[in-house]
């Protein structure tokens, strides 16, 4: 069998588990990340995230369950034997050393000849070559978050991990490095893993999303598939924003369930609920939602609402609506037309939306505490 440094291949998870005395971290989590894609570890504070990452990294052993390079398992091995490397939020340099010298530092320490010219390779991949004889205090937030990358990259890891990376960063720059971290990713074709509770980092930079909650995996799959088709009530408000009411489903019509929500019958299309019978959470974005001053025909789903704010974005509007149910619906509305809607606080709108593009989940999510 080969060494650990050289295992190549799919990461997969296979019930990994990590407890802290009587507190569950990460609770079982299996998961397959091909190899080469982007991948994103998405949720709240507390999740679990870090730890998980800390167990690929072998910075942490997990109390059951097993971390497996292609037919390699890592279970139990050092970090410095596996090859995977990670960047963290705080991406400390070491401030003596010029910028070039920081990179080479891990490929000198393995007595490589060639560490120089790798720095300098991996230093021009995230575009920070001319600065390679500075020191790191001569460098913004931004480019020494970039010398952090490449004193990952420049030890050809099979898995990179990264934490958190661009917590540090202003939101521009911020997008800037999003945009970056991918074009490297897709440039030296490494498995990447990235950790964030940015749902918007994570639907734009990656091939996957794993949305995490209290030590669980939630529901992984593409970013437009999370956020077209929600399971869960937490990957629902987790990810976007969701007009969501409650209501019992009543009937079936054909491909439809149709919903009672306080009197007013409400439909989703069979296939796009995880519930049939009983109480269900239905759901709709505010792109999907039409705000008409009259009542249109024929759309599906119609509600009667009052207009609580509207806000001008130029090239959208987005109104607040108050639904009879007492909860506010959030309309983004593209300014297409010439003559807008001119509605105002108080005035009463009709909120329509296609069936089709409506969710449905269970009204309470597993093992959540209410
Ligand atoms: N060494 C430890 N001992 C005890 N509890 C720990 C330890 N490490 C982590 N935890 C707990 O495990 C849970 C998950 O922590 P983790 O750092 O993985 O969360 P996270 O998802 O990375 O959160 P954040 O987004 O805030 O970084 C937390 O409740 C944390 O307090
Ligand atoms: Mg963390």
């Amino acid at each position: 069998m080969a060494g650990f440094r050289e295992a190549q291949g799919d990461l997969r998870l296979e019930g990994v588990t990590k407890t802290f005395g009587d507190f569950t971290a990460v609770d079982g989590i299996d998961l397959e990340v091909p190899r080469g894609s982007f991948f994103a570890l998405l949720g709240p504070s507390g999740c679990g995230k870090t730890t998980t990452l800390r167990m690929v990294a072998g910075l942490e052993q997990p109390t059951a369950g097993r971390v497996m390079i292609g037919d390699t398992d890592l279970t139990g091995s050092r970090p410095y034997e596996r090859p995977v490397n990670t960047v963290f939020q705080s991406y400390a340099l070491f401030p003596h050393l010029t910028i070039r010298d920081n990179v080479a530092f891990g490929p000198k320490r393995r007595k490589a000849a060639d560490a120089s010219e790798r720095a300098d390779e991996a230093l021009q991949l995230v575009q920070m070559a001319s600065f390679a004889g500075r020191k790191p205090a001569q460098l913004s937030g931004g480019q020494q978050q970039r010398v952090a990358l490449a004193r990952a990259l420049v030890n050809h890891p099979e898995v990179l991990l990264l934490d958190e990376p661009l917590g540090a960063l202003d939101l521009k720059l911020r997008r800037e490095m999003q945009v970056e971290l991918k074009r490297i990713q897709t440039e030296v074709g490494l498995t990447f893993i990235h950790v964030t509770h940015d749902q918007e980092e994570a639907m734009t930079m990656a091939d996957t999303v794993a949305v995490m909650n209290r030590g669980h995996i939630e529901q992984l799959g593409a970013p437009e598939e999370l956020y077209d088709l929600p399971r869960t009530r937490f990957v629902a408000n987790f990810l976007g924003q969701a007009n969501t009411g409650v209501g019992t489903i009543k009937d079936v019509e054909g491909d439809h369930l149709v919903v009672n929500v306080l009197g007013t019958p409400v439909k989703i299309l069979r296939s796009r609920s995880q519930v049939h019978e009983g109480d269900v959470l239905f759901g709709v974005r505010p792109e999907k939602v039409t705000v008409s001053r009259t009542r249109p025909e024929g759309v599906g789903n119609d509600v009667r609402g009052v207009v609580r704010d509207v806000s001008f974005l130029g090239v959208a509007t987005t109104y607040l609506v108050d639904m009879p149910s007492g909860a506010t619906w959030s309309c983004y509305e593209q300014n297409l037309d010439v003559e807008p809607l001119d509605l105002r606080p108080g005035d009463e709108v009709w909120l329509t939306w296609n069936p089709g593009h409506a969710f449905g989940v269970p009204t309470e999510d597993e093992g959540s505490l209410g």
